[in-house]
C-alpha cells in the first residue's frame, strides 16, 4: 500500500510512472489480509494467491505468477490475475488484482500502449500489371496514451506468380519453376499482353531460352512478306519465325543475350552466344548485340563490317531497308541485312549445297539446322 502511494506521488510529479505490478508475497500464511512482504514483478507477471491444505489448516501462498500460466495452477478461482490463457492480453497491459490482497497498479487506460499489427490480408488478385498486394491494419492493438507505431510497412506488393501473368518469356518461366523441360509454354508479352506461345529451350546453355527461329528440315517456307516477318509464321514446335514485334517487346526491357546455333551439312555444329542483344521497335526493328561472349565452330557475326547485321533494320523483299541492293530479293532471304549478309538465316533450304541464296553462315553452303534464340539475364 505504501509503495502505491509512493508510485502515485512520483505520477504527479511527472516522473515516468513504473510499469511493475507489486505484489504481496508471503508463503503459508493463515490469513492473507496478514501478508505484508511485497514483491515487484516482472513485466510478464501478475499477482496471485493459492490456497494450500495442510491437514485441517488452510494457507496461503501469495507472490508473482508468470502470465503464462495464469490459470494453469491449482489457485483460488479469483485468486490469479492476469487473463485466462484463452483469453490472455498481448500487451504489457495485465489485469490488477481484483481483491485487496495485492495493490492495484495504474488503470490501464492510461498506460501508454504500442502498436501491434494485425494480420495480413489476403493477396490480391493479379493487376493488369501483373502485381498484386496486401495490407495490415496496426490495431491490435492501436497505439495508445503516446505508444508507438508499429513497425514496417503497412503495403506490400508483389510479382503475380501464375502461368499467365508477367511470365514475359522462358527465362522467367525457368525462374519459377527450375525443372520446367524444353517445350512449348505460353507466355504474356511486357507491353501489350498478348498471349504467346513460343518454344523454350530449357537444356542448352543453362536453359531460359526463348527461341524466335528455327529450322531443321526444310518443311516450312522463310521466303515471306515483311507482314509475316512481324507477326511470325510456322509452327511453334516444328519450323518457325516468332515474329518481329513479339520480340521487340520481350527483347528491350532488360539485359538479354544473343544465341545461334547451327548444324552442317556433315554434322558439326557451331553456336555463337553474344550479350546486349536489343531488337528496337518497328518498322525498323533494328538489331544490335553487344559482345561476342562464348563460341564453338562457327566465325563471328560482326565478321566483315559491311556483312555484319549489328545495328541494321529488318529488310524481306517488299520492305527494304538494306544498304545496297535489296538483299532480301537478290539472296531469297529475310534479315538484318546490310551489304548484305554473313548469316543469310532466313534463306533457301539447301543443305550442303553452294548456293548464294542458302541458309547459311560466314559461307555460301547450305546449313542443315539453325536456331536462333534470347534470354534475359
Ligand atoms: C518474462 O520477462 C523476463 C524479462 O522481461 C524474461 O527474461 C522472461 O523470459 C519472460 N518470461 C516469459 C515466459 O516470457
Ligand atoms: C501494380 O499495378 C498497378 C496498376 O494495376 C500500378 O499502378 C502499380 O504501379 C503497380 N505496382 C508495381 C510495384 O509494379
Ligand atoms: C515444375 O515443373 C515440373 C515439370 O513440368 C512439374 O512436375 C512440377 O509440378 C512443377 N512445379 C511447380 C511448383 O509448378
Ligand atoms: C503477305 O503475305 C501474306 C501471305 O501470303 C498475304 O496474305 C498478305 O497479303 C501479304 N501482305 C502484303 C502486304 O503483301
Ligand atoms: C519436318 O519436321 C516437322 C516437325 O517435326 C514434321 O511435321 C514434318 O513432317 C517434317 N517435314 C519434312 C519434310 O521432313
Ligand atoms: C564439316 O564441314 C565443315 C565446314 O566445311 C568443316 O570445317 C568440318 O571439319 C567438317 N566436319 C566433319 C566432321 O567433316
Ligand atoms: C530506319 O531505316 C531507314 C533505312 O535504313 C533509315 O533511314 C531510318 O533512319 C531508320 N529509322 C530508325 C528510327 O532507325
Ligand atoms: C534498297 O535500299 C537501299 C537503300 O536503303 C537502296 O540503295 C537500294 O537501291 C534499295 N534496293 C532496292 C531494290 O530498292
Amino acid at each position: 500500500m505504501h509503495l502505491h502511494c509512493v508510485l502515485t506521488l512520483l505520477a504527479l510529479f511527472g516522473i515516468p510512472v513504473s510499469e511493475c505490478l507489486q505484489c504481496f508475497n508471503c508463503q503459508n500464511i493463515n490469513d492473507p489480509q496478514s501478508c505484508t512482504g511485497q514483491l515487484e514483478c516482472l513485466d510478464n507477471q501478475s499477482c496471485f494467491v493459492q490456497t494450500v491444505h495442510s491437514g485441517n489448516e488452510v494457507l496461503y501462498n501469495m507472490g508473482c505468477q508468470n502470465n503464462q500460466l495464469c490459470s494453469s495452477l491449482p489457485v483460488d478461482h479469483s485468486g490469479i490475475i492476469g487473463r485466462s490463457v484463452q483469453t490472455r492480453q498481448q500487451n504489457r497491459c495485465h489485469d490488477c488484482c481484483s481483491t485487496d490482497y495485492c495493490q492495484k497498479e495504474q488503470p490501464c487506460a492510461q498506460r501508454e500502449v504500442d502498436g501491434q499489427w494485425g494480420s495480413w490480408t489476403a493477396w490480391s488478385l493479379c493487376t493488369s500489371h501483373c502485381n498484386q498486394t496486401r495490407n495490415r491494419a496496426c490495431d491490435k492493438p492501436s497505439p495508445l496514451h503516446g505508444g508507438r507505431d508499429c513497425p514496417g510497412l503497412k503495403a506490400q506488393a508483389q510479382v503475380c506468380i501464375t502461368s499467365s501473368c508477367l511470365v514475359a518469356d522462358c527465362s522467367d518461366l525457368l525462374r519459377l519453376n527450375a525443372t520446367l523441360a524444353s517445350g512449348v509454354y505460353r507466355i504474356t508479352t511486357p507491353l501489350t499482353h498478348s498471349k504467346l506461345q513460343v518454344y523454350c529451350d530449357m537444356e542448352t546453355d543453362g536453359g531460359g531460352w526463348t527461341v524466335f527461329q528455327k529450322r531443321f528440315n526444310g518443311s516450312v517456307d522463310f521466303y515471306r512478306n515483311f507482314s509475316e516477318y512481324e507477326n511470325g509464321f510456322g509452327f511453334v514446335d516444328g519450323e518457325h519465325w516468332l515474329g518481329l514485334k513479339y520480340l521487340h517487346e520481350m527483347a528491350s526491357l532488360g539485359s538479354y543475350q544473343l544465341r545461334l546455333d547451327i548444324v552442317r551439312s556433315n554434322g558439326s555444329k557451331g553456336f555463337d552466344v553474344y550479350d546486349n542483344f536489343i531488337l528496337g521497335p518497328g518498322p525498323n526493328y533494328t538489331f544490335h548485340i553487344g559482345s561476342r561472349l562464348r563460341f564453338s565452330g562457327c566465325r563471328s557475326l560482326f565478321e566483315g563490317s559491311s556483312f555484319s547485321p549489328n545495328d541494321q533494320s529488318f529488310t524481306t523483299y517488299d520492305h527494304n531497308y538494306s544498304r545496297s541492293i535489296n538483299c532480301a530479293d537478290r539472296f531469297h532471304g529475310a534479315w538484318w541485312y546490310n551489304m548484305c549478309f554473313n548469316f543469310n538465316a532466313n534463306g533457301l533450304y539447301d543443305p550442303g549445297i553452294y548456293n548464294p541464296k542458302a541458309m547459311a553462315y560466314n559461307d555460301n553452303v547450305g546449313l542443315s539446322a539453325t536456331t536462333l534464340m534470347f534470354k534475359r539475364i
